[in-house]
């Protein structure tokens, strides 16, 4: 079965909204992991508007679920991930004002080398290493050609066309990548605007190991728990 990531982050912006403990990650983890999910998805940005170190340190105590720590590749990050050694790597494009992870990772020959360098040190630490990155072919052969243990396709761009209706060209591109990936034997994830209608489409393509989604989860949990939230207060008012 492929295994589902859920990403946490959005739990963690709505507790840094308003400070304090609540809504606390740790609990949204522990619901993943009842829910039968496979993995936590979390991203530390360098600004820290989502998880926060402690939140990451939390994550890996508590040990129930396997943690995919997305990142940029900065020395800073590559320090924080080296000594927490989460169980899967994923290192993204990142950039400040940026609302969320729009493109993937741009493999020129500088990244390249530093990609190289850091896949030294988690295959040191036994941390399989991800890179996320759009359903281009040529960028995915290059992506290949690292020896990282997982790919992630960016599946923004497919999710954006979908609401117009389904789109085969953003579809065939992943089709594509996805099997060249399998080619190399190198495992396939995906993500970045799935949901429960665009995702069908992908499930018919072989090797998809991973998914991982958060925006569309979070979003929609907000609906499913938005009416026992507020009958818990009415319970409490009508005493
Ligand atoms: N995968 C990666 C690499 C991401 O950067 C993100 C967004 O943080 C996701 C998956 C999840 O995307 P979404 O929140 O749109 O489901």
């Amino acid at each position: 079965m492929i295994v589902l990531g859920v990403n946490i982050d959005h739990v963690a912006t709505l507790r840094n909204a308003r400070g304090g403990r609540n809504p606390d990650p740790l609990l949204a983890a522990d619901i993943v992991f009842t829910s039968g999910a496979g993995q936590i998805v979390c991203h530390l940005r360098e600004d820290r508007r989502h998880i926060l170190d402690q939140d990451l340190r939390n994550l890996l105590s508590w040990g129930k679920l396997p943690v995919n720590l997305e990142m940029a590749l900065t020395p800073e990050m590559q320090d924080i991930a080296i000594t927490n050694r989460p169980q899967l790597i994923t290192l993204v494009p990142e950039r400040r004002l940026e609302r969320t992870t729009e493109g993937g990772l741009s493999l020129d020959h500088d990244l390249a080398g530093k990609i190289r360098d850091f896949h030294q040190l988690t295959s040191e630490k036994k941390i399989p290493l991800s890179l996320f990155l759009d359903p281009d072919i040529e960028m995915v052969k290059k992506g290949c050609d690292l020896g990282v243990e997982q790919i992630e396709l960016h599946t923004g761009p497919y999710a954006n066309a979908f609401l117009k209706k389904p789109d085969a060209l953003e579809l065939e591109r992943l089709l594509e990548c996805s099997l060249y990936i399998a080619s190399r034997g190198i495992r396939l994830a995906m993500g970045h605007g799935l949901d429960t209608e665009n995702l069908l489409p992908l499930l018919s393509i072989p090797n998809l190991a991973e998914v991982n989604i958060g925006h569309s989860i979070i979003a929609r949990s907000v609906f499913i728990g938005l009416s026992s939230a507020i009958s818990e207060i009415q319970e409490k008012l009508s005493r």
